[in-house]
């Protein structure tokens, strides 16, 4: 019925070029499952990440590579039933794409098809080219993601700041201009210096999402469990805070457990 039902302009790639030319900054956030996908899209969020982080939060594993395909593809699913509004990225895991272009391709197919994202993500510049180009060929928004990119730690042996030497910062501006010229929407630059962050955002035309890499990105994003405070082991320098969750539900935990232990809950009200 015209009139009656409220309109929810959604976040688009289009969106997020006009945010960078208007000096709007990005807001991003991971999430994995239909509850806080839910209350991160309601709270007004730009941009929710299926990101491939799952592999650590929900999963428990020490590293993002063990993660598969179709366990994206069940969290993206999760999220995208909650989309209001917010634009919906979904990363391709470790082993989905590095081996050659028509694999990669065959996997952000079946993300788009099967989880109903709207752009996917993978991580690295020049030795992804081929992959990049064939996705964004399909009609496929991609997302690229550089500096500290996690599925390479085995290659890097550590998760300490990236592109400090002059030749890894020159290959990062490189591949930035590279992943922009193959089509990308965006590129995530994960825990590298500010400043360098900031010349390559200027260089780009298309919006950069930092973590850990300064204010002079066009956006920001991360991982809930860490800014909530559910995940507290994980204390980087570039982390704020928001919430200790952790802390919360444990008392509210031990609580509930007091009051079924003293015969507290359920009271008369509480039943039927
Ligand atoms: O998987 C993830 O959560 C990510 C962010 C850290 C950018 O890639």
């Amino acid at each position: 019925m015209a009139g009656t039902i409220k309109e929810i302009k959604k976040v688009t790639t289009n969106t997020l070029q006009k945010m960078k030319a208007s000096g709007d900054k990005i807001a991003m956030i991971t999430a994995y499952d239909f509850s806080f996908a839910t209350i991160f899209d309601a709270a007004g969020i730009d941009i929710i990440l299926v990101g491939d982080s799952a592999s650590n939060v929900m999963a428990g594993h020490v590293t993002t590579l063990p993660i598969t395909l179709d366990q994206m593809i069940y969290h993206a699913q999760s999220v995208v039933r909650a989309r209001e509004r917010s634009l919906i990225v979904c990363d391709i895991p470790f082993g989905y794409y590095q081996s050659n272009s028509d694999i990669a391709l065959a996997s952000a197919i079946r993300i788009m098809k099967e989880s109903g994202a709207n752009t996917v993500k993978l991580e690295g510049g020049e030795e992804v080219l081929d992959s990049v180009k064939k996705i964004v060929s399909a009609g496929i928004p991609v997302m690229g993601h550089l500096g500290l990119t996690p599925q390479s730690i085995n290659k890097f042996g550590t998760y300490v700041v990236r592109a400090t030497e002059e030749q890894e910062a020159n290959k990062l501006r490189k591949d930035a201009l590279v992943l922009q010229e193959a089509g990308c929407f965006a590129i995530v630059l994960e825990k590298i210096p500010a400043a360098l962050a900031k010349e390559v955002t200027e260089s780009l035309h298309i919006p950069t999402i930092g973590i850990g890499a300064g204010g002079d990105c066009d956006g920001q994003v991360l991982v809930m469990h860490d800014m909530l405070g559910i995940n507290t082991e994980f204390k980087p320098r570039f982390l704020r805070q928001y919430l200790n969750l952790s802390e919360q539900i444990t008392g509210a935990v031990q609580q509930y457990i007091t009051d079924i232990k003293s015969k507290d809950f359920p009271n008369e009200n509480e039943q039927y």
